[in-house]
């Protein structure tokens, strides 16, 4: 089946500027080929751009940018859906406001084809805000809370179908703020912080995850956010939090979903190249993304988290 790589240049999540460089530092750090190489037939539909704005009031007017916003959810959601029916799509970001469409489009895409439909968000951030909670008035805080049909999104593109809090999986939170952690409390989504990654190793709740996944025959977008990585590995990114994923962690979660074999679509978000130290983030994102199209070592046909 063919990858197709949507460029996904959204900058209207946040304040601070520069995501949108980031489609072509995908590029440049060599997607299309690293890809290649492992037997993927590619095909780059180039960087999108929203449509026309809407006109939208926010309610609550420390938002930012919300008929931008608005606009690319809109224009993501349609073209996610379009490329879903003829491969992979891997969404090259842009910040996580992005995923308010490519997400969303995904979820209309599994329930055409009556499929059960997973989530998993590696992030630091549960992005689990509503526009009235968000005390920075920043979208890319939302994108869960949205697609979850939480209340607050007036002015938003209403969907058909929404995700199942209880299929959504965050692993590597450490920034929560007060009002997430309370809608969290009362919700079935599943979240893991780096305490449990150091209790028992980040292996073992992606394993759980998946193996749900896999008995409900779903189909699952990741979402990875630079930010999921810990600073001193990818520093570029608007949004750092001290003690993220390892190198090692971060490829090990990439080589257990590529033995999974239940990943449908990807969004590569939030990556900054005006913040990166000679490309070297953008390169970790290259890599982590070879590994979950099947880079490794060694064949291991006999590891019992290979289910595919
Ligand atoms: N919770 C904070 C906020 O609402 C940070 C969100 C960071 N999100 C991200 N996608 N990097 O502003
Ligand atoms: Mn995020
Ligand atoms: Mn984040
Ligand atoms: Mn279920």
């Amino acid at each position: 089946t063919t990858t197709i790589l949507i460029g996904a240049p959204v900058d209207c999540g946040k304040r601070g500027k520069g995501c949108l460089m980031g489609p072509d530092a995908y590029r440049v750090a060599g997607i299309k080929e690293i890809l290649t190489e492992l037997g993927r037939d590619i095909r780059d539909l180039g960087n999108l751009a929203p449509g026309p704005l809407p006109e939208v009031t926010p309610d609550n007017d420390r938002i930012h940018a919300m008929a931008e916003t608005v606009a690319w959810t809109r224009t993501l959601m349609q073209a996610g859906r379009d490329a879903a029916k003829l491969g992979f799509p891997i969404f090259m970001g842009g910040d996580h406001a992005l995923a308010m469409g490519s997400v969303a489009g995904m979820i209309q895409h599994a329930a055409d084809l009556g499929r059960p439909f997973y989530l998993l968000w590696l992030d630091a951030h549960s992005d689990f805000h509503t526009p009235q909670s968000s005390g920075s008035g920043n979208l890319h805080g939302t994108p869960v809370a949205y697609l979850t049909g939480r209340d607050g999104f007036a002015g938003f593109p209403t969907l058909d179908h929404y995700l199942e809090p209880s299929h959504t999986c965050m692993i590597g939170l450490r920034s929560v703020d007060p009002a997430e952690r309370v809608a969290l409390k009362k919700s079935p989504v599943r979240r893991y912080d780096m305490r449990a990654i150091d209790e028992t190793g980040i292996a073992r709740p992606l394993g759980d995850f998946l193996a749900e996944v896999e008995a409900a025959n779903g189909m699952l977008h990741v979402s990875l956010d630079v930010d999921f990585l810990d600073p001193s590995i990818a520093p570029a990114v608007g949004t750092t939090v001290p003690g993220g994923a390892t190198f090692r962690e971060a490829h090990l979660v990439m080589e257990m979903l590529h033995d999974s074999g239940l990943v449908t679509s990807l969004d590569l978000v939030e990556l900054n190249p005006f913040m990166d130290e000679r490309g070297k983030t953008a390169q970790l994102m290259v890599d982590l993304t070879a590994s979950l199209f099947g880079r490794s070592v060694f064949d291991r046909p006999t590891l019992n988290h290979a289910r595919r």
